[in-house]
């Protein structure tokens, strides 16, 4: 339906930054205030409730890993197809991308990840992962539930959308760099914000937490192959032993943070796995580590990426070990530093006060976790918030990526309305600004 001439005067607009959209701030003589509670009530009905539920225990018992969500996907098309909402298949190989509204600019994003991890879900209950050594435990599941719930609130409301609500279903968000494909795919193109959640098992169910600038650390994955020379366990003067090499190399690169990192430019290196040997009585010829480094910015990062190479070469040669380390390419495994636009946390803290109450909404502690959400930040003006699962009298959740993760599904009418509402209310209070900006280009209202 091309019937505005958005796109120049759009771009005119993003020259004084996405908080020019939202100058008028009095949200409340015009309506605007009471979309994020109408579309909480919506969301909080026994059918698009039950609906959600339905959907993530579904995508629970079948996880699929990065890029390889094609039952995830095609559940999600075909409810796509059943609310009538069109959509883009295959994006970035399993990734699919919906449009609700005009199909005209502006154009708002939300996003929910698709992929499980491989690991075996701990958790005994009627929708347990049917898939051994596959889980949810991320919350991903949950995600899609949230953003399809979204997408229906949205579809029912279509008549008052003033542009275009794109809905972004992402494969391997795990590592895989599925926001990377999707960029890539041109998805985000002529996009103007973006906003993406994630589950919070520590946070109390009804509450929304982020902050403007970093929420999230810089990540990047390293393996190092140490060769020595294997040989009999009791003849320890025949072999050159990589055991004890990569021993040392894992306490030496835990000096890498302690002592020469900034302690107020906070920092991780982890070794998360050890593999060597299979016998009592015989020395490898060779053990892998492989591991994680976080940072906030990138110079850290890239110092630290640049002294996990030299420790561990040097502290192998040492003990008269080769070494090999490896950091996979770049656009695969490193992840930027999650930063949130200025001008949409001002935003969003309306919309979710608005919704919530202002004192549901709060400040966030940054993370040292990685999000692939920084791939579109990097790209256009975005905005990463978290959700509250916690419900006191039910108990502690586990944190995520643990086995024993549960979810709760209380938690998804707040997720489904607030990414409804982030999207609806920005095409509107972006309209505004382009209606009181310049009435030449908007006279066909
Ligand atoms: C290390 O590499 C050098 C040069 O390639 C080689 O001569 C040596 O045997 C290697 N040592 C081990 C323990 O693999
Ligand atoms: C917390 O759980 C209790 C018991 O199931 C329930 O009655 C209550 O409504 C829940 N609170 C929230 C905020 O969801
Ligand atoms: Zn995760
Ligand atoms: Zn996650």
């Amino acid at each position: 339906m091309g019937f505005f001439k958005w796109v120049s005067l759009i771009f005119i607009l993003n020259l004084f930054g996405p908080r020019s959209a939202f100058s008028d701030s009095s949200s409340t003589s015009n309506g605007l205030s009471e979309i994020p509670k109408r579309f909480l009530q919506y969301a909080k009905k026994p059918e698009l409730f039950d609906w959600m539920v339905g959907i993530r225990r579904k995508i629970h018992e079948n996880p699929e890993l990065g890029f390889e969500e094609f039952e995830t996907s095609k559940l999600i098309r075909a409810e796509l197809d059943k609310m009538g909402i069109p959509y883009n298949y295959p994006v970035a190989v399993t990734g699919v991308i919906g449009f609700i509204g005009t199909g005209g600019a502006p154009f708002v994003a939300i996003r929910a990840d698709m992929d499980a991890l491989a690991m075996q879900e701990m958790v005994e209950w009627e929708h347990k992962s049917r898939i051994p050594g596959k889980m949810h435990a991320c919350g991903h599941d949950a995600h899609v539930a949230m953003l399809l719930g979204a997408a229906k609130i949205l579809q029912e409301h279509r008549e008052e959308l003033k542009g275009t609500v794109i809905l972004v279903f992402q494969p391997a968000e795990e590592g895989g760099g599925g926001a990377m494909k999707v960029i890539d795919a041109g998805a985000l193109e002529n996009v103007n914000a973006i906003f993406g959640l994630h589950v919070a098992p520590n946070l109390p169910v009804g509450e929304a937490h982020s902050r403007a600038g970093p929420i999230g650390a810089g990540s990047g994955f390293f393996e190092a192959v140490i060769s020595g020379k294997g040989g009999h366990a009791a003849i320890p003067q025949h072999s050159v032993d990589p055991v004890l090499a990569a021993s040392n190399v894992i306490v030496s690169l835990q000096h890498i943070v302690s002592r020469e990192a900034d302690p107020l430019d906070p920092q991780v290196v982890t070794v998360a796995r050890f593999q060597g040997g299979g016998a009592f009585n015989v020395i490898p010829d060779s053990v892998t580590i492989g591991g994680t480094f976080r940072a906030f910015s990138k110079e850290s990062f890239m110092r630290l990426r640049h002294r996990i190479k030299e420790v561990i070469t040097g502290q192998a040669a040492v003990q008269r070990c080769n070494a090999t380390v490896n950091f996979f390419t770049e656009e695969k495994n490193f992840f930027p530093p999650t930063v949130n636009n200025k001008g949409l946390h001002e935003y969003f803290l309306d919309v979710a006060g608005d919704m919530l109450g202002t004192h549901r909404v709060k400040d966030l502690k940054p993370l040292m976790g990685s999000e692939d959400f920084a791939f579109y930040q990097e790209v256009i003006p975005g905005y990463f918030f978290l959700l509250g699962m916690e419900n006191g009298t039910r108990g502690r959740l586990e944190s995520s990526h643990s086995p024993y993760f549960r979810i709760n599904e209380d938690a998804f009418p707040y997720g489904a309305a607030l990414h409804a509402s982030l999207a609806a209310r920005y095409l509107l209070e972006f309209q505004q600004e382009v209606s009181v900006s310049d009435r030449n280009y908007h006279d066909e209202l």
